[in-house]
């Protein structure tokens, strides 16, 4: 057979295959279970008639997750700031300002963002290893709860800056403690490798600093090893031990400290998003309620960006074209690195699901397919050699996992628009797709 023949014949094959499935589909009551389990049928209609790709925001599960935190938290005196930079989406934030938690941010803007989105400043800290003078100023002018510094000169200049303003900033310093988050090494930032924190050689002259700036009112120490941590128990409980002899250190040489935050990083499961759809707040809280040395007046603070939001949102995206390789079938998806970035940055896994080819009563095969997006570059992979059940034109595909650091990390690269979010509570205001062959 001739490759045009065998093309032809292929084309022919998958015509009837669609057209059988799309009878039976047609014909039988969808009522069948979903393999997006938090989906259900009249959701994946409504879905199917929004212009893709967008971000749906299953609002329960939101709020559910941020509920679950809020209570363990309070049964674990632990106070929470939300990092802010997983997910900046206002709605999201409102809910969790009104909550009671506090916002960390690692730029100016953010903190603006977050103050705008109800966070009171006293409840605002922030961090991030380069400060610009302007970033400094807002931030001192709005009156946040504390600048988390990263450096023995940042200190200098917020000092600086606070005495020419006549006021005092509220300064906790972050600590490098040289800890292995055992994670991926693009998200790791306890080691004295990364560039985050003051390490213990700089302990001394940092004690000395603390001591003599008049405009700065020192008022504890930071912490954060790095994200996506799945080893729990074991890496965090290791954390809080390194920082009871860190904290030990700088009260013995005269410093009180009176905030200890342990920063963010629990991991989530990309795996199995339904199985585990919460996060596991509770190994992680306990962890740290069994193993930190704290006075009854010190307050212990953790910084959960990924485990509040990553669940809770489905980059939702349609298939192009299907495409035979020479050794491969490419599904082309109209999302792409452009949306989410993890895959091509970390080689980050998510979990596909084709949501149109689940309703169906019948679909003859599954097929091993590299998903891919729509971006002029080799690394725009979603997933190599997916198994997923024949997917045609036009189906719709969910992307799982992807409310942290998604959204918040897309660029408009080859002038793609942005994703809007699309939220389960507010379906039918949605942009509608447009059909371009009416
Ligand atoms: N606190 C500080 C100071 C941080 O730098 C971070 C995250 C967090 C808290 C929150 O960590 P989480 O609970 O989300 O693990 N873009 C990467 C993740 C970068 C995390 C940066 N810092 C990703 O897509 O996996």
């Amino acid at each position: 057979m001739d490759s045009h023949s065998k093309l032809r014949n292929y084309g022919i094959f998958r015509y009837f295959c669609n057209r059988f499935s799309y009878i039976l589909e047609k014909r039988t009551t969808l009522n069948r279970n979903t393999v997006y389990k938090m989906l259900d049928i009249n959701t994946i209609e409504k879905l199917d008639r929004i212009a893709t790709p967008f971000y749906y925001y299953d609002m329960d599960l939101f709020r559910k997750t941020v509920n679950t935190a809020a209570e363990l938290a309070s049964k674990y005196r632990l106070k929470v700031h939300y990092a802010v930079k997983a997910n900046v989406e206002r709605r999201l934030l409102e809910y969790i300002s009104g909550i009671g938690f506090g916002a960390d941010c690692v730029s100016g803007n953010e903190v603006l963002h977050a103050h705008d989105c109800g966070f009171p400043a006293e409840k605002i800290v922030y961090a991030g290893v380069g400060k610009s003078d302007k970033e400094i100023y807002n931030a001192l002018k709005l009156g946040i709860e504390a600048f988390n510094c990263e450096s023995l000169q940042e200190i200098f200049v917020i000092n600086e800056m606070a005495h020419i303003h006549k006021m005092k900033a509220n300064v906790s310093v972050r600590i490098n403690p040289d800890i292995d988050a055992h994670t991926h090494k693009y998200v790791t930032t306890g080691l004295y490798e990364n560039k985050f924190g003051i390490s213990q050689h700089e302990f001394d002259k940092l004690i000395d600093i603390l001591q003599k700036c008049e405009h700065i009112n020192f008022i504890g120490l930071h912490f954060h090893i790095g994200s996506q941590i799945t080893r729990v128990d074991e890496v965090f409980a290791l954390e809080c031990k390194r920082v009871n002899e860190i904290v030990a250190y700088f009260e013995r040489n005269g410093l009180k400290v009176q905030n200890i935050n342990l920063g963010g990083g629990l991991g989530v499961d990309y795996d199995d998003p339904d199985g585990s759809a919460i996060p596991e707040f509770e190994t992680w809280f306990r962890t740290i309620a069994e193993n930190i040395e704290r006075r009854e007046d010190q307050t212990v603070h953790v910084e959960p960006g990924r485990s509040l939001v990553a669940q809770c949102a489905t980059l939702i995206s349609r298939v192009l074209f299907v495409k035979s390789g020479e050794t491969k079938n490419f599904l082309i998806m109209d999302a792409g690195m452009n949306d989410l970035i993890r895959p091509a940055l970390y080689g980050a896994y998510h979990k596909i699901e084709n949501l149109s080819a689940s309703q169906r009563t019948f679909y003859p095969t599954h097929q091993a397919y590299d998903i891919v997006g729509p971006v002029c570059e080799s690394s725009d992979v979603w997933g190599a050699g997916r198994l997923l059940p024949l997917s045609v034109r036009g189906d719709l595909m969910a992307i799982r996992s992807t409310g942290a650091y998604g959204q918040v990390m897309a660029s408009r690269y080859n002038m793609k628009d942005l994703a809007p979010s699309v939220f389960s509570d507010a379906l039918d205001e949605a942009p509608q797709v447009v059909d371009y062959f009416e």
